[in-house]
């Protein structure tokens, strides 16, 4: 049996081993060079459920206070933490054709990449450090991110500083999870889902430049919410002060229509039950508060973290299979699903205005122009930015 025929045995995939008997060897390579790049999820009738799928609400959580913020800008200022931002997602949602990243603000002029740069070069300028700052993008985005940070000089960060890592792909599968073949030599691929964050960090240079700078705590960022704070001393130092694994940014979820995880406890964890995984009897409105998809993780966690299989989520998307649009199931890991394995965490209450502006869609709720709005909103109000706002409270 040779390598590629090995896999497809691993892997349950005796439809394609036939139709792959007409295919040459030249294909046959090609398809085999794509799924060694992979990392190949699988979606069984068994599927593994989320650890918190039926826990209870979570009561406790914790505010601002101002010792641990000292204790937050003290470990920034060591150099003891590190940024990643989760940028792996492409634009289409919002009819922009490219990574997230670079899709600008309007009436900011300035694209999100832009205003979570910013953000760190504000307290690099201020506190007078380097923060390493690592971006997860996809095999879809790696190259047009990186050209566009370049081309834009990092926004004032040190090149040596940003680092990229990319997040591995697997492949699209049919309602009886055949793995769907784009032509004969290539698969049809999709991104992996944020959770791919743990393992794939780990394995990239970005984890061991971290490890270098002996990075300690590490905030982590979606690219798509312009008013998160990629520093937020409060947050962080509530993180380091707890001695937590995980820290997780939410808010109250009165205050939002926003489509978002729930935060639920069980056996003294904290954990998110995905809006798409909440079932109408467990009420959502139960659930007080809500996952910015803002959170700190100990590097210790990080690694923990990298060693477990998450649980797989299938949805339903476009792809192409033999020059035809077809729908298929992308298999997807979500970053939170993790949490499970955190020795100690705890939930960050913060106020939806300062710090969650989600942009999901092209109009309505979660879009540019509510972000936007927010963003003005917030400058005209007591805190300018987040981080504008801490420095003045602090110092
Ligand atoms: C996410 C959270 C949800 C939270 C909400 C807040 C997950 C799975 N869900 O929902 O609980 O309440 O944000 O707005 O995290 N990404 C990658 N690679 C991928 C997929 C996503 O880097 O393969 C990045 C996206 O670019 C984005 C972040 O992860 O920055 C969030 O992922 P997304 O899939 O958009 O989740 P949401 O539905 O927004």
């Amino acid at each position: 049996m040779n390598e590629l025929e090995e896999i497809l045995h691993k892997y349950h995939q005796k439809a394609l081993l036939e139709k792959m008997e007409t295919f040459s060897e030249k294909e046959k390579e090609q398809l085999l060079k794509q799924l060694k790049k992979c990392n190949i999820l699988t979606f069984s009738k068994k599927i593994k459920k989320n650890f918190f799928h039926n826990a209870k609400p979570l009561t406790k959580v914790h505010v601002e206070n101002f010792e641990e913020a000292c204790i937050g800008r003290k470990a920034i200022e060591k150099q003891l933490v590190g940024v990643v931002i989760l940028a792996g997602g492409q634009g289409s949602r919002l009819g922009h054709f490219g990574p997230k990243g670079t899709f600008v603000l309007d009436k900011i002029q300035k694209s999100l990449f832009q205003i979570l740069f910013e953000k760190i070069y504000r307290i690099e300028t201020f506190l007078n450090v380097k923060i390493p700052v690592a971006i997860m993008v996809s095999k879809e985005n790696e190259i047009e991110t990186k050209k566009y940070l370049k081309e834009n000089q990092y926004f004032h960060l040190s090149e040596e500083f940003v680092q990229f890592f990319t997040q591995k792909e697997s492949p699209f599968v049919s309602e009886n999870g055949v793995w769907i073949l784009e032509s004969n030599e290539s698969f049809s691929l999709g991104s992996t889902g944020n959770g791919a964050f743990y393992k794939d960090f780990i394995d990239s240079k970005a984890f061991e430049f971290f490890k270098k700078m002996g990075v300690s705590s590490v905030s982590i960022v979606p690219v798509d919410n312009p008013l998160a704070d990629p520093l937020n001393p409060f947050f962080i130092g509530h993180h380091i002060h707890f001695k937590n694994d995980v820290t997780v940014q939410c808010i109250e979820q009165k205050d939002s229509k926003s489509l978002a995880g729930v935060l639920a406890c069980k056996s003294e964890k904290v954990g998110i039950i995905e809006y798409l995984d909440l079932d109408p009897s467990m009420q959502q409105e139960k659930y007080a508060y809500l996952n910015c998809g803002i959170y700190v993780f100990s590097i210790d966690f990080i690694q923990r973290a990298a060693k477990y299989d998450l649980p797989i989520h299938k949805a339903k998307k476009k792809t192409t299979s033999f020059g035809k649009k077809i729908y298929a199931y992308k298999l997807e890991m979500f970053i939170f699903d993790a949490f499970e394995k955190a020795e100690k965490s705890s939930a960050f209450l913060t106020l939806k205005e300062k710090s969650f502006a989600p942009i999901k869609n092209l109009e309505g709720i979660d879009s540019a122009e509510t972000a936007q709005k927010a963003i003005i909103k917030a400058l005209n109000d007591a805190y300018p930015f987040p981080e504008n706002f801490w420095i003045r409270y602090l110092y």
